[in-house]
């Protein structure tokens, strides 16, 4: 069993005692690297000045660069990695394409937040170049959407993003010379642990492993670290007997069979994001919206449904599709519908202590979903409220509708009730202008920052007249044609 993390850190090799392992990624690089391009300002991964770009091996190769937030990830979650810095990008006394736009195009405005836009846009150079699409506007921005500036100098920024030239920019693989750093990470077999302090971490090398480790010293998980990471380094939890899964490639599969979409443990939201873009338009589109490029691609379906948010932005599509939850301990497999495995109190779920979550299933239905958050802003945004509905329309009649509501109890709410009085109905604004009433009595939201309860059941009754005109819309239903 090995006792140190193994990386390559722009495009040289690392290996990190169990002390340097803990740090997280930023305080590593400034602190021990001297590479201070990294910045930290939020240490939330709210404002994207210390972005970087990872690369990890699987089956054997290095899978693509993506960005990621250094602040709130840990050094012990890049083992097997190449992590490339602001200062990595630059070459032989030859900047990158990247850096060279935004100083032609006035776009490297203040230190703290230019580095951290570069990377987020070498970032998008990458998948332009490997998935074959131009850099427009709009692809910018929505690449920037994890980067903060506060002096709103975005206008220069965008203007450099746009004007990069992907013929003249090199892949990063090639760039630095990934065969070389494959062939020294695919030598590293077997589990990791390392401990230092008071602190440990377990990174087994097959599921087998880590039921046994649950089993025995019942270590908590972490995957993604975008919760786990903001709450540590907010000094609200320690991280003290830890375990991930990060080293087990089969966790990052997305699956897609007949009947399921089956999502790995440690699928990035990004990918899902991307693999459920068919079977689950509108899951896909909501993840359109969740966080930031750099928090997609570290966090995970399954760390968003542990963490058990009540405004987690995936529970309540996962409600409505009964999702089934795939648990694993040394006793064996566990399948839970999400509507048994959340219960009723906050973040209380039906999860031993000696369990892990492997996958998440989708059953793969004919039903239509529609699927709304409501933020202060729309992106990078924590929602107030949020609505899943699942539901099948024949001959204007409500044959199935399922209803989760979120942001407005301990947990994302499941409304049996409020189902129960649409199923078999005309769909028609009738019905939801009563509906919409009933799931206002039927809730008792709390006031906080970001909404008071007053402002929450408005937010609810509207989207159900919402739901209730968009349907009518997409189905062509006519007032006068229907009545109860
Ligand atoms: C800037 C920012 C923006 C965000 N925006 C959004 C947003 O728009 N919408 C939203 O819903 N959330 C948002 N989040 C929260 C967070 O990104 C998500 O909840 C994410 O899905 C967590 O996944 P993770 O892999 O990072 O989980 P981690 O932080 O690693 O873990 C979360 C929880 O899951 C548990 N866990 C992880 N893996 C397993 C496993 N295999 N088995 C059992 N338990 C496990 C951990 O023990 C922990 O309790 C945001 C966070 C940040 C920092
Ligand atoms: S320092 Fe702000 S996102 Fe990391
Ligand atoms: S570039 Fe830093 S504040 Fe605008």
């Amino acid at each position: 069993m090995r006792n140190s993390i193994i990386l390559f850190v722009n495009g040289e090799r690392e290996e990190l005692s169990p002390e340097n392992s803990f740090m997280t990624v930023a305080e590593y690089l400034r602190y021990k690297k001297g590479l201070t391009g990294t910045k930290v300002v939020c240490s939330e991964g709210d404002c994207g000045a210390c972005t970087i770009l990872v690369a990890r091996m699987q089956n054997g190769k290095l899978g693509p660069y993506k960005a990621i937030n250094s602040c709130i990830s840990f050094m012990y979650l890049l083992d097997q990695t190449h992590l490339i810095t602001v200062e990595g990008l630059k070459k032989d006394n030859e900047l990158h394409p990247v850096q060279k736009a935004m100083v032609e195009n006035h776009g490297a405005q203040c230190g703290f937040c230019t580095p951290g836009f570069i990377c987020a846009m070498a970032a998008l150079t990458e998948d332009a170049k490997n998935e074959k699409f131009p850099l427009e506007e709009k692809r910018v921005k929505n690449y920037l959407t994890g980067n903060l500036c506060r002096c709103t100098g975005y206008d220069s920024i965008i203007k450099s993003g746009c004007s990069v030239d992907l013929r003249t920019t090199p892949l990063l693989g090639s760039f630095y010379d990934d065969g070389k750093i494959e062939k020294e990470l695919a030598t590293l077999k077997g589990s990791v642990r390392l401990t230092f302090e008071n602190k440990t971490i377990f990174l087994p090398a097959s599921v087998d492993e880590a039921t046994l480790e649950k089993k025995t010293k019942s270590p908590r998980m972490i995957s993604g670290s975008t919760d786990l990471g903001v709450v540590s380094n907010k000094g609200k939890l320690a991280l003290t007997e830890m375990m991930s899964l990060n080293n087990i490639a089969s966790m990052y599969s997305v699956e897609e069979t007949a009947t399921h979409l089956i999502v790995g443990a440690k699928a990035s939201l990004a990918e899902i994001e991307e693999r459920t873009a068919k079977a689950f338009p509108a899951f896909s589109n909501n993840l359109h919206i969740f966080a930031s490029p750099q928090i997609k691609n570290s966090g995970s379906l399954v760390g968003n449904l542990v963490n058990a948010s009540p405004i987690a932005d995936t529970i309540p599509f996962l409600r409505v599709a009964e999702a089934e939850v795939v648990l694993r301990s040394s006793a064996g497999e566990r399948v839970v519908n999400v509507n048994t495995f959340i219960k009723g109190g906050y973040k209380e779920l039906d999860m031993r202590s000696d369990e892990i979550v492997t996958h998440i299933r989708l059953p793969k239905t004919n039903h239509e979903y529609k699927l709304y958050k409501v933020s202060s802003r729309r992106d990078l945004d924590i929602s107030t409220v949020t609505m899943a509905v699942r539901y099948t329309l024949k001959n204007n009649v409500l044959e199935e509708f399922s209803l989760a509501l979120g942001g407005v109890g301990p947990t994302v709410l499941r409304m049996n009730q409020i189902e129960a009085k649409a199923i078999g109905q005309y769909f028609n604004q009738a019905l939801f202008k009563r509906l919409a009433t009933d799931v206002k009595n039927s809730i008792n939201p709390l006031s906080d920052v970001r909404g008071s309860t007053d402002f929450r059941l408005i937010l609810c009754h509207n989207l159900m007249l919402k739901f209730c005109d968009e349907v009518m819309t997409d189905h062509k239903i006519s007032f006068q044609e229907i009545s109860l």
